[in-house]
């Protein structure tokens, strides 16, 4: 019986001292990332680039894993889709344009940020984001199209949110089709986001910090039970006529936003990237980190330095309220070099 006793109290030791271990092993490595992206803000502040680095609240509770899950598009992995590449006329373009400015009064998505949280979702968002406006933009109805939707129902467009492809969402749009839909916990449309925003604050009570990677939930052929929308899923859809690339080519980019309006780009994210506030984003250091999908809404020039100017997905306490600049013309981290939208049909 002594014995037993004694066993069974060791037992207990040891299951109590590995969780505390592996407990505070997480701690370590949290802190640590925090650390090095404290290092970074440093580095790149003294660096006299054309960008200043500061703290983004989103990565206080995050470590490797809960960053690395927010780079959603498959780089060195191809889909198999091939869209037509267009390259657009390009005469006259202004030496500045913001399509929020040019069409946000009559299309407020454009003026929205979203929050992916840790979902590898950015390849939806970018083209659910850029999609709605143009919706908005030739259609006239400001609406939202559902990136759940297009995160769980398109199989062609990757692992969900373990990532996938900004041209297999294009496609996806053409052939089958997305229902409307915004952020988490708005029910105004057919399907919203069902991940919460992850912690952007330490002292964040009500969202889990930005750990680990969420599961990819199951497609769902209708609206959400609590929607208020009041058309049913199979009249919601919305499709467009055309999916297309854009030349890696700088004025025919500027041409197609001018036209048409705001497109889906990718760019490989360096860990200096995470800690962007203002200015014109260009790679100082840091490691790299995956491949990312945004919105691209215009482009100018700071301080005689041509820039793109970009919505991410990041939630708005991200960056420069939610929005970043990055070089333009030198195709910075890939950014000019795989953009792709589609037109709308209804
Ligand atoms: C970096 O530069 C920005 C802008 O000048 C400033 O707000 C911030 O405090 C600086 N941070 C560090 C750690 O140098
Ligand atoms: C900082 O950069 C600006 C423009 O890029 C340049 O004119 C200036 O000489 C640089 N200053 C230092 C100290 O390197
Ligand atoms: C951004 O995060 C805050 C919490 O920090 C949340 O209240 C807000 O809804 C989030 N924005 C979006 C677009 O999800
Ligand atoms: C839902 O989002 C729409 C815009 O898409 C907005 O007009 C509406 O007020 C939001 N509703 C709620 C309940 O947040
Ligand atoms: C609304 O319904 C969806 C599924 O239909 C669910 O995921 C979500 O939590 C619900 N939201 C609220 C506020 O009840």
């Amino acid at each position: 019986m002594k014995h037993q006793a004694l066993i069974i109290t060791a037992g207990i030791l040891l299951a109590t001292l590995t969780g505390f271990v592996a407990f505070e092993a997480f701690r370590y490595k949290q802190e640590k990332y925090h650390d090095k992206l404290k290092q970074i803000i440093q580095k790149v502040n003294s660096s006299n680039s054309t960008w200043k680095a500061g703290e983004n609240t989103k990565w206080i509770n995050s470590d490797i894993a809960g960053v690395k899950a927010h780079m959603g598009v498959k780089l060195g992995q191809e889909s198999g889709i091939k869209l037509e590449t267009v390259s657009a006329q390009a005469n006259g373009l202004p030496e500045e344009f913001d399509a929020r400015v040019q069409w946000g009064d009559k299309c407020s998505s454009l003026w929205e940020v979203r929050d992916q949280s840790t979902c590898g979702s950015c390849w939806a968002f970018g083209a659910a984001e850029s999609l709605s406006d143009r919706h908005c933009i030739h259609l006239g109805q400001d609406i939202r199209l559902s990136t759940q939707n297009l995160l769980t129902c398109c199989a062609a467009c990757g692992d969900g949110c373990d990532g996938g492809w900004p041209e297999a969402a294009m496609d996806y749009y053409v052939n089958t089709g997305l229902v409307t839909g915004d952020l988490y916990g708005n029910n105004s449309w057919c399907q919203a986001y069902t991940f919460a925003p992850c912690a952007h604050h330490v002292t964040s009570d009500i969202y889990p910090p930005c750990t680990g990677e969420l599961p990819t939930p199951p497609c769902i052929n209708s609206c959400d039970s609590n929607s208020t929308h009041t058309i049913p899923y199979s009249k919601d859809i919305h499709r467009g006529s055309k999916a297309y690339g854009i030349a890696k080519d700088e004025k025919a980019i500027m041409a197609e936003i001018y036209k048409n309006g705001p497109i889906e780009v990718a760019l490989t994210v360096y860990e200096d990237f995470l800690t962007y506030k203002t200015g014109v984003y260009q790679h100082v250091t840091g490691d790299e980190l995956g491949g990312h999908a945004v919105k691209m809404v215009g482009w100018g020039v700071e301080n005689g330095t041509p820039y793109w100017t970009i919505v991410n997905s990041w939630n708005e306490s991200w960056g420069d309220k939610g929005t970043f600049k990055i070089l333009r013309g030198k195709n910075e981290c890939g950014i000019e070099s795989s953009c792709v939208t589609a037109l709308p049909a209804y």
